[in-house]
């Protein structure tokens, strides 16, 4: 399967510095790659990333279509903009915003009512690995956040696998516990669906992934790409990351 290359840029950047950022960057002639960045950003920028054959994408979307929703940005507004698709279920808002399985769920049957690719962002935390629950939590994230789409076949869902504990941390998981976590994801989504859909799936892995630790997780059979956070916000390293990932 083709590697695929997801940057999430957090709250970071303004429109000058995302567009110095792409000025950086080559052309991409293979279009697995993607940068999720902050909303301000999506339509200053979507025009220019998809000149270089990059998606430009958000990290969340509310799970209503419109409405007396103050704060919230829906699918249909995003594609508005550019967007190619959303990053769902992130830990950070799992965490910090609080966002439930069952939110979630409704955001990933919003996503796929508005045509809109996802990224599904699942992982345990410290606590949850240390205690040995890691692939029951996995595997409860999963359920839910899918349930309402098992006859529906989402066509341009991502994984990521995402271990709370390795994001920011420096402190990334090794290939072979992801390369193992990741064929447990694709076996309970084959579960859900079925074998063929699981197969074609691509998993990713995010967690401090840097340019130097990059092609060791890309080497591993069930790890077809990275979601990369703080690495990707230099433009020097995520264009030799690019390069990575366009060799193959
Ligand atoms: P990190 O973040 O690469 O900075 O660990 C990854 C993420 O949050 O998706």
């Amino acid at each position: 399967m083709k590697k695929h290359l997801y940057a999430n840029w957090k709250m970071y950047k303004t429109r000058s510095e995302a567009q110095c950022f792409l000025g950086e960057l080559d052309c991409v002639v293979d279009k697995s790659i993607g940068i999720g960045a902050g909303f301000t950003l999506l339509s200053d920028i979507s025009m220019h990333s998809k000149s270089l054959g990059i998606k430009i994408g958000a990290q969340t979307m509310s799970e209503h279509l419109e409405g007396a929703f103050t704060g919230e940005v829906s699918a249909k507004q995003l594609k508005d903009v550019g967007a190619d698709f959303v990053i769902l279920g992130h830990s950070e808002r799992r965490y910090l915003i609080g966002e439930t399985n069952e939110v979630i769920s409704k955001k990933v049957e919003s996503a796929i009512g508005q045509e809109m690719s996802f990224i599904l962002c699942i992982g345990e935390n410290i606590e949850q690995r240390e205690g040995g629950y890691t692939k029951s939590v996995l595997k409860k994230q999963l359920t839910t956040a899918l349930c309402g789409t098992i006859d529906k076949y989402p066509s341009s869902m991502i994984i990521a696998y995402e271990p709370v504990w390795a994001i920011g941390t420096n402190n990334s998981a090794t290939p072979h516990i992801v390369n193992d976590i990741n064929s447990y994801i694709r076996e309970e989504v084959g579960e859900l669906y079925n074998k063929e859909y699981a197969k074609q799936l691509p998993i990713l892995y995010g967690g401090s992934v840097k340019l130097d630790n990059l092609e060791s997780f890309l080497s591993q059979s069930h790890i077809d790409g990275a979601l990369v956070g703080s690495a990707s916000l230099i433009a020097k390293d995520f264009n030799k990351m690019i390069q990575m990932i366009e060799r193959g």
